[in-house]
């Protein structure tokens, strides 16, 4: 049995703040959970005693004779922090519905209610949520709507407003739910608990979660990839513009963490995410509704050519196959197919399709088994054939489902009763064909999990790396020297050419003779990080004088344009031949913890943002991915006749920074840019490294 168990289907459930006065949310919850049907033990509590809809009140929760499975607590703020002893002495789990706490800046509250909630060991849902609805027992113990349509779709949301729109919503699309619960503050049950509850309960087919900042995203990421096979979920995350994330910082009190980190991560585990909360809807409807697709190939049975184009180009906007065997489609449709209809994908069978026609166009689409799902769109031709077309697709769609079928009606009133029609019997329609097939790319797009890959054991010499780092957190730095950085990169396996650090010219020239020319200069400063802009970094040069005077310039330059730079030294390296210039990164996500970072040098990432992330450690075929991911990538693999870049090596240097910012937490930034890309190997031209220094 999953431990949230007495949270979705409780025994028996306390109210405590259960009100007399109808109207009152106090009021409603109570009216909720009866009328909803619940059969277990409802306790109200409130210290006027008496009844609430033939129910006994309790003056104070210690007053029931047995523990509680759930508490709802739906007294003020501040009431809510005296009572929340006596009530989690009581409960396994407290849902608070009160708002008044972190979201308004009452942290203090809200970690004192969450403190003497642990004391007893009872777990909190909330606070500032509007309560859980849930099929199984049934109950609904939400202040939100009375009546819920049992169903196999469950909806995590962060915000309540929006979940209460959403059991509104459901009703009208005809989507049954497993459960609605809202996750409020998330002070302490968080989606990634109620996920894994979801995943293992048998109402439930698709999740939808609305959330708005995830905390703790490396264990929603493991629920996520333990997902069965048969549970699909859907996201719709909110704050992706800059606009959105200032507004969820002030909303839920939630700290947004970086979109695109959260995008790529999502893309990690194979999560679709919705950018709308239409596309959403849609997409979870479709789910819900249909069955998987069991193969690519996808055929648009149209009335319309024109309606059919624009589902065709739709399919190639979101990568949709359409089966194209000319063969198989004049077998399958050349009993139906008008003199002038079209065998070709899309297949119409013209305006003269009537309801007939129409019927027998789809049960052969149905019958064929090279095709795998259906399009089938409908225009209005505002004639009496539209009561029996609405008979057709009905009947149809519900003798056949082996495969799915999304329909689209366009039109006007005709098509908008035969899309009630069909919704009413629970069959995806829609009047825009965009949005149907976008609902196609998600029934394609939802369950498919790629495999990420193993991790690989290598060889780094942890022993010499954890010196460096030591060495400068005893002296209290943070930014490492280029050196460090560097030597911390050669210890970890990855390619980095030869580098010596001279304090004086005459040092300078040895070392760069003992390189060999050409020799790159760049000054040795933890104080400055725009090398370049001082006039810190001096390129090819070609012999013993140049060296000298690179030496004085970089030294003039540097002291003349940050005076109060402590410089180490310069550092003089091999010139590494041209290749292409690309940057590697890792941080600290908010959400994620350490990230890695791939994108192009230059334009491509300064301008372009071009760049890929990824969870770290990353294993090597989910790297491959991430580099697919980016614009650039035909960059990579070498365009107009070039030969490929060197991907292995350019995989193994990612795969290497992925273990070694995960084995050294203390590392919480590291850039390695320029990584110069050769046909084969990969170099690293400089990098700069972060550490965290103990307090
Ligand atoms: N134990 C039990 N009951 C008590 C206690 C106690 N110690 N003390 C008082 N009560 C009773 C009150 O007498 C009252 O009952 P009555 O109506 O029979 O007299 C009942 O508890 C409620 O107390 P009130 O002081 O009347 O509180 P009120 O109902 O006005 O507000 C509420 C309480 C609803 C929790 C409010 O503080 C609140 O937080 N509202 C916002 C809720 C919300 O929006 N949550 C987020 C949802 S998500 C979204 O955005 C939609």
């Amino acid at each position: 049995m999953h431990y949230l168990e007495p949270l979705f289907n409780p025994k028996n459930i306390a109210i405590i703040g259960a009100s007399h006065h109808e109207g009152k949310i106090g009021h409603t919850v109570v009216k909720n959970i009866v009328d909803s049907g619940y059969k277990g033990r409802i306790y109200p509590v409130n210290p006027k005693g008496g009844e609430i809809l033939g129910n006994k009140v309790y003056k104070n929760i210690s007053e029931i004779e047995e523990d509680v499975d759930l508490s709802i607590i739906v007294v003020p703020a501040r009431i809510t922090v005296d009572v929340i002893d006596e009530v989690a002495k009581k409960s396994k789990f407290i849902i608070v519905i009160t708002s008044g706490f972190s979201e308004v800046g009452n942290i203090e509250g809200e970690k004192k209610l969450i403190e003497n909630a642990k004391k007893y060991g009872a777990r909190v849902l909330g606070p500032n949520v509007f309560g859980i609805y849930s099929a199984k027992p049934p109950v609904n113990a939400t202040f939100g709507p009375s009546k819920i349509k049992r169903g196999n779709v469950a909806v995590i949301s962060q915000s309540g407003a929006l979940g209460i729109a959403m059991i509104g919503k459901a009703s009208e699309e005809n989507m049954g739910l497993s459960a609605i619960v809202s996750i409020g503050n998330k002070a302490d049950l968080t989606e990634a608990e109620i996920l894994s509850y979801l995943f293992n309960d048998n109402l439930t087919k698709v999740v939808f979660l609305y959330i708005e900042g995830l905390e703790n995203g490396r264990e929603f990421l493991e629920i996520v990839r333990n997902k069965p096979s048969n549970k699909s979920i859907i996201v719709l995350k909110a704050g992706r513009s800059k606009a959105g994330a200032k507004a969820v910082a002030s909303h839920t009190g939630s700290l947004a963490g970086s979109d695109i980190v959260f995008d790529s991560a999502l893309r990690q585990v194979g999560i679709l995410r919705a950018d709308t909360l239409e596309d959403g809807l849609n997409w979870v409807a479709s789910v819900a509704l249909s069955p998987p697709p069991k193969g690519k190939n996808v055929v648009i049975v149209t009335n319309g050519g024109g309606l059919g184009v624009i589902a065709a180009d739709a399919c190639e906007k979101y990568g949709l196959k359409l089966f194209d065997d000319m063969k198989i489609l004049k077998k399958t449709f050349e009993d139906v197919m008008p003199e002038f209809g079209s065998y070709k994908n899309p297949v119409d069978i013209t305006g003269q399709a009537g309801g007939k026609e129409y019927r027998m166009a789809l049960e052969k689409a149905f019958n064929e088994p090279n095709i795998h799902s259906i399009l089938a769109l409908y225009c209005d031709r505002g004639d009496a054939q539209m009561e029996e077309i609405k008979k057709a697709l009905i009947e149809v769609s519900k003798k056949y489902s082996n495969k799915p079928a999304l329909y689209t009606i366009f039109g006007g009133e005709g098509a908008s009763s035969i899309i009630q029609a069909l919704k009413r019997e629970g069959i995806p329609a829609f009047s825009d064909v965009e949005d149907a097939v976008s609902s196609l790319y998600a029934l394609y797009k939802v369950n498919e999990r790629k495999e990420e890959g193993k991790l690989e054991k290598i060889e780094m010499k942890e022993d010499k790396i954890s010196e460096i780092i030591e060495r400068a957190r005893k002296e209290g730095r943070r930014k490492l020297l280029s050196n460090e950085a560097k030597e911390i990169l050669k210890q970890a396996g990855i390619d980095v050419p030869e580098f010596f650090v001279a304090r004086n010219i005459e040092e300078a020239i040895k070392l760069a003779n003992k390189i060999g020319y050409p020799v790159a200069m760049k000054v040795l400063s933890e104080d400055i990080i725009h090398k370049t802009d001082v006039g810190g970094v001096i390129l090819n040069i070609e012999n013993d004088k140049e060296v000298a005077d690179a030496y004085e310039a970089i030294i003039e330059s540097c002291k003349r344009n940050v005076p109060k730079a402590v410089i180490k030294g310069v550092e003089i390296t091999k010139m590494l031949e041209k290749g292409l210039e690309t940057i590697i990164g890792a941080t600290n996500d908010a959400s994620f913890g350490k990230v890695v970072m791939f994108g192009l040098g230059g334009i491509y990432v300064e301008v372009m943002k071009d760049v890929s992330f990824r969870v770290a450690p990353v294993p090597k075929k989910e790297i491959r991915r991430m580099l697919r991911e980016i614009e650039s990538y035909p960059l990579l693999t070498g365009i107009r006749g070039e030969k490929s870049k060197d991907l292995d090596s350019l995989v193994d240097t990612i795969y290497r920074i992925g273990i070694l910012v995960t084995k050294f937490d203390e590392i919480i930034e590291l850039d390695i840019n320029p990584l110069i890309l050769y046909e084969k190997g990969a170099k690293v031209a400089d990098a700069r490294m972060v550490i965290e220094v103990k307090k």
